[in-house]
């Protein structure tokens, strides 16, 4: 999608549409031929209301062929995410009326706030997973949209924000569309790929070990898990070093990757089992995350680690009852885990990458994990647990976002949680139980990471979602892309 800036009114551009975004109970302004056309509306039609859409023909009367109004809701609720829901809902409107461009008229105030929001929601509201059912030969493309400012406004700044914007949205969109890709397509050595052809467009360094180098290494979680699989486990590791960045305190983020988790030996219920598919969207934002660090060149060290596997049942499969031990590191010696249920395999991944990244140096860990049902039972779809031993780091997460809109609500991780995860023949058991499932999942990653400040994300209930949203279609969300790109931008 083409976006260009100018200084006139929307009302005054000759297009096929000019969208007006309208506070409930205020007034439009503008000449007396748009003031004519909005008094004809009648008060059901269109009052304002968050998620009411109205397009209007001007009939020649004005400069764009049609108006759209997009209501906001009430002035005193608004927020940027208000602006991505309403931008969202319209750009869908306008590619599904057949328009392919645009004025939006951006208000006077909150400026580079609704800039970017505008531009992030027009580009994630209108992604498909096009690869495997192309589009239809009549489909309309939303092609351009003209941002149309305020006079005073300063150009050369909107034009950044506008540029800044769009590499996120894009990034993000780039993680659905890996995360939308099912299990026979991409593989943990595929993913490894991907990984690969992302370091080499930009400024990453990418080194991958493959099943030969993990055994080399004893990492024994993920040799476990992706055991009983054909398609072999990989660690993929990115760095990136922006210039000026504070080199003595790397950031690492990690992710779970499990290509397909189909419960192994504890297998899953068939239903829904397909969503599984999804298992691999902590990994997949770990990697959009640093597209769009490198593309927006900012001035971090980060060391990206992704675990990925892929969890079948077979001959070769973990069982119920092994204990394995965890990667090393330079600790003493690995964790010792005693295994429950191979369903539970996300932790075990995650505790090889922790020690990893810790090894390497980290100073802050940040991991990210579809790794709880009970997650998705707390919390729903709608914001993403938190847990950790830092509690000023997670509150910088949950500003994050909340400004972004991948929004988090932090869970307690206290020593009750530590003890249900006690095993009697190993450091660790794998499950604690069936309450505050989500929490031990947690406590159990604590187990990895000692000291280091540290904040994990439980994005079972967000990574994707099964209904279309205002600004996301179903299928993978890209879910935590625009929340730590935001935090990184904030870090320095
Ligand atoms: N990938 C799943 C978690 C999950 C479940 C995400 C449903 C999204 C929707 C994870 O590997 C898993 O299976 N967790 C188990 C843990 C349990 C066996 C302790 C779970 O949540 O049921
Ligand atoms: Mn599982
Ligand atoms: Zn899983």
């Amino acid at each position: 999608m083409n976006f260009s800036l100018i200084t006139s009114a929307a009302l005054s551009q000759k297009q096929p549409a000019a969208v007006l975004f309208a506070f409930e109970k205020e007034r439009l302004i503008g000449p007396a031929a748009f003031r004519n056309l909005l008094a004809r509306i009648g008060p059901k039609e269109f009052r304002g209301a968050e998620r009411q859409l109205l397009l209007l023909h001007t009939a020649g009367k004005l400069a764009p062929q049609r108006i759209l109004l997009v209501g906001l809701g009430a002035r005193a609720t608004f927020t940027s995410e208000t602006m991505r829901r309403a931008m969202g809902l319209a750009a869908r409107k306008l590619r599904d009326s057949g328009l392919e461009r645009a004025a939006v008229q951006v208000s006077a105030d909150h400026i580079d706030d609704s800039l970017s929001a505008i531009v992030e929601a027009a580009i994630l509201a209108t992604y498909n997973f096009h690869q495997f059912k192309p589009k239809d030969d009549n489909a309309t493309e939303l092609k351009s949209l003209t941002l149309c400012v305020p006079a005073r406004a300063d150009l050369k700044a909107a034009k950044r924000v506008v540029a800044e914007a769009q590499i996120v949205a894009q990034a993000t969109n780039y993680a659905r569309e890996i995360g939308n890709l099912p299990g026979n397509v991409i593989t943990p050595r595929v993913l490894a790929d991907y990984a690969r052809a992302l370091a080499k467009e930009s400024d990453i360094a990418c080194t991958v070990l493959a099943k030969k180098e993990l055994e080399k290494g004893s990492f024994g979680g993920l040799l476990a898990v992706g055991g009983g699989s054909a398609n072999e486990p990989h660690l993929i590791v990115l760095e990136y070093k922006g210039v000026g960045a504070d080199t003595a305190h790397p950031i690492a983020l990690v992710g779970k990757a499990i290509t397909f988790d189909s419960g192994g030996i504890s297998i899953k219920p068939s239903d829904k089992m397909d969503e599984m598919k999804f298992d691999k969207c902590g990994g997949v934002a770990v990697l959009a995350i640093l597209k769009a660090v490198a593309a927006l060149k900012l001035p971090v060290h980060i060391i990206a680690v992704i675990s990925s596997a892929e969890n079948m049942p077979s001959s070769t499969s973990y069982r119920p009852g092994d204990i394995v031990t965890s990667y090393r590191g330079s600790d003493k010696r690995g964790v010792t885990i005693e295994v429950l249920n191979t369903d539970a395999e996300g932790r075990i991944v995650l505790g090889d990458a922790l020690v990893y990244a810790r090894q390497r140096g980290a100073k802050t860990i940040i991991d990210f994990a579809t790794l709880t049902g009970a997650v998705v039972v707390a919390l729903g779809s709608f914001a993403a647990g938190v847990m950790g031993n830092d509690e000023a780091l997670q509150e910088k997460i949950r500003a994050s976002g909340q400004r972004t809109g991948d929004r988090v609500w932090p869970l307690p991780l206290w020593q009750e949680y530590k003890d249900k995860i006690k095993s009697d023949v190993a450091d660790i058991k794998n499950t604690g139980g069936r309450y505050g499932g989500a929490i031990t999942a947690a406590a159990f990653l604590a187990k990895y990471v000692g000291e280091t400040s540290w904040a994990h994300l439980d994005i079972a209930g967000t990574a994707w979602t099964t209904d279309d949203l205002p600004y996301l279609t179903k299928g993978a969300t890209g879910f935590g892309v625009r929340l730590v790109v935001d935090l990184l931008r904030r870090w320095s």
